[in-house]
């Protein structure tokens, strides 16, 4: 199993965690290989050239994003609910991609491909306005001000996503941390997106909670819901 590695980015979180399970060793030497999407690291595609959306699924079917996916709860609920989508799952946290390996083979789905990585190193090599679909779900909240900067919801990010994401395709994002929501405010319309939520409070209606969103609770913090439409 060969993790791809970003030394030439920076990326402040991190990589591993406790020792992984014997199962899930087991779904990351079997799935992980199979599932992970080709040509996405520096060493399988040094000219980083644009990856062929048609040939991750074989067909020209819808593509979804979802980056940081966690344990993999919303992304396997995702791909079940809607065989004929194909979703791309990102994860740098090993432990995190070993666990939606396991909700993946309970959820007997086809329709998944996982970038076990930097989804910057993905955003790059995908081609322009491939995807119908994006979910950004309890992302890291840097909750210092000097590094708010680290934030999914910057140029740095936002830029390559929204090269990406089809004209009228949905972003979504979820965040438990109000300033998350007033950065996502600022930084979002401007990198091409118009604001189509009416009610931060109310989920989507095929939403499935995630991990954070249990925690966030737990804790007494509230969840909020933004959707954004590409322009
Ligand atoms: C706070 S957790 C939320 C996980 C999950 N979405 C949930 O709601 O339970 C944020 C996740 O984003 C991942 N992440 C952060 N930066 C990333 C990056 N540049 N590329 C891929 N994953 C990233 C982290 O490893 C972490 O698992």
């Amino acid at each position: 199993m060969q993790i791809p590695d970003t030394p030439h980015r920076n990326f402040h979180g991190r990589r591993h965690g406790k020792a992984l399970k014997p199962n899930q060793r087991l779904w990351l030497e079997e799935d992980l290989p199979r599932l992970s999407v080709p040509g996405v690291s520096r060493a399988d595609n040094p000219g980083r050239a644009p990856l062929d959306p048609r040939a991750l699924f074989g067909d020209d079917r819808p593509l979804w994003l979802e980056v940081g996916f966690g344990g993999g709860e919303h992304l396997a609920h995702q791909a079940r609910a809607n065989p004929g989508v194909g979703l791309i799952g990102v994860e740098i946290f090993l432990n995190g991609v070993a666990m939606a390996l396991g909700k993946l083979r309970a959820a007997e789905v086809d329709n998944v491909r996982l970038h076990p990585g930097d989804v910057r190193d993905l955003m790059e090599v995908l081609p322009e306005g491939c995807l119908a679909r994006a979910f950004l779900l309890y992302p890291d909240p840097w909750p210092k001000a000097r590094h708010h900067r680290r934030r999914f919801v910057t140029p740095e990010y936002l830029g390559p996503l929204a090269r990406a994401l089809a004209p009228g395709a949905e972003f979504r994002v979820a965040t438990d941390i109000p300033d998350y929501v007033r950065q996502t405010l600022e930084e979002v319309p401007p990198a091409g997106f118009d604001r189509v939520d009416t009610d931060v409070h109310t989920a989507w209606p095929d939403w499935r909670p995630t991990r954070y969103e249990a925690k966030a609770l737990r804790e007494g913090r509230a969840p909020h819901y933004l959707s954004f439409r590409r322009r």
